[in-house]
């Protein structure tokens, strides 16, 4: 089958991968603001057959995915059959409205990819269920635990224990753990709705004593979940903290407060690039394509 993968510019390695594994044409996307900040965005070739518009919407995130519109309505001139591959997909935290008068931005996100003319969508451990549920085109999450779990495998750790930072999270915890055929437990999170700030609730833990923890999460922010879960970890005299999620924004010095509180190493996957992307997603993103 004819393909062709646009990259937009968040997303042009993982696109270039893909493209290799399909054996499809790779056409490269390039943006220049404008001093008024305006995007104007390019794509270099003329797309054919099936087309595939990769790019992540990881900050600049309005800017990001204006990128993933504009590309897939520029695919669309040219081919019936458009794909948008949105690894990290930005807003999927706003599907309701939590406070009264909160718009659900993520209904109006999903019309806009209506409205562009997306054919299909598949995003990568989408933060919840719920937002994929906006999308009234067939939309598919699928699941980047099980390449996070390979990373693990090979690494040599010392009883190791898997934690979700928040019970929203023990599927994942659950489905990593059994893939490396050890436990997992749950902390209880809260976070205050105004100011985003989370607490660790849990009450005192048994067995985690001289033992390497993993804390699994779809996603670092700020990194407050991840730092709450690691001091009470640590207090509970574990040995090391390791952390693995799909989608590292960690923004602002997020990293080295991560660090600072006692983490080890963080892996993530590169549906956003930066240094702790060490797993690929590429493979299961041909996958979820083969699999109709
Ligand atoms: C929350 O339910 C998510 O799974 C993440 O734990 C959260 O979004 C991470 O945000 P932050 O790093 O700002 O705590």
């Amino acid at each position: 089958m004819l393909t062709t993968v646009i990259g937009g510019t968040a997303s042009q390695e993982l696109a270039k991968r893909l493209a290799k594994k399909l054996r499809a044409r790779y056409l490269r996307s390039e943006l220049k603001i404008f001093p008024d900040g305006e995007c104007k965005i390019t794509i270099y070739g003329k797309p054919e057959g099936r087309v595939i518009v990769v790019q992540s919407t990881y900050p600049p995130v309005d800017s990001n995915l204006l990128q993933a519109l504009a590309l897939i309505s520029k695919a669309r001139e040219h081919s019936s059959r458009v794909i948008a591959v949105i690894p990290y997909f930005g807003y999927a935290r706003q599907d309701r409205e939590f406070l009264p008068g909160e718009i659900v931005t993520m209904g109006v996100v999903s019309r806009l990819f209506r409205a562009v003319g997306t054919s299909r969508i598949i995003v990568i451990d989408v933060h919840s269920k719920i937002a994929l549920k906006h999308f009234k085109i067939p939309a598919q999450n699928i699941s980047a635990v099980p390449e996070l779990a390979r990373y693990f495998k090979k690494l040599k750790l010392n009883k190791p224990l898997v934690v979700s930072p928040d019970l929203g999270g023990i599927m994942r915890a659950k489905e990593f753990a059994s893939l490396l055929n050890i436990d997992y437990i749950a902390l209880l999170k809260v976070r205050n709705r105004k100011t985003g700030k989370v607490k660790i609730k849990s009450s005192n833990l048994k067995n985690v004593g001289g033992r390497d923890m993993i804390i699994v999460d779809d996603m670092i922010s700020t990194g407050g979940s991840i730092i709450k879960a690691a001091e009470f970890l640590k207090k509970h005299n574990c040995k090391h903290v390791f952390v693995a999620c799909t989608h590292a924004l960690l923004i602002n010095n997020a990293e080295k407060k991560i660090k600072e509180a006692g983490v080890s190493r963080i892996i993530s996957t590169n549906t956003i690039p930066r240094e702790t992307a060490v797993v690929d997603s590429s493979e299961i993103i041909v996958k979820a394509l083969s699999n109709r």
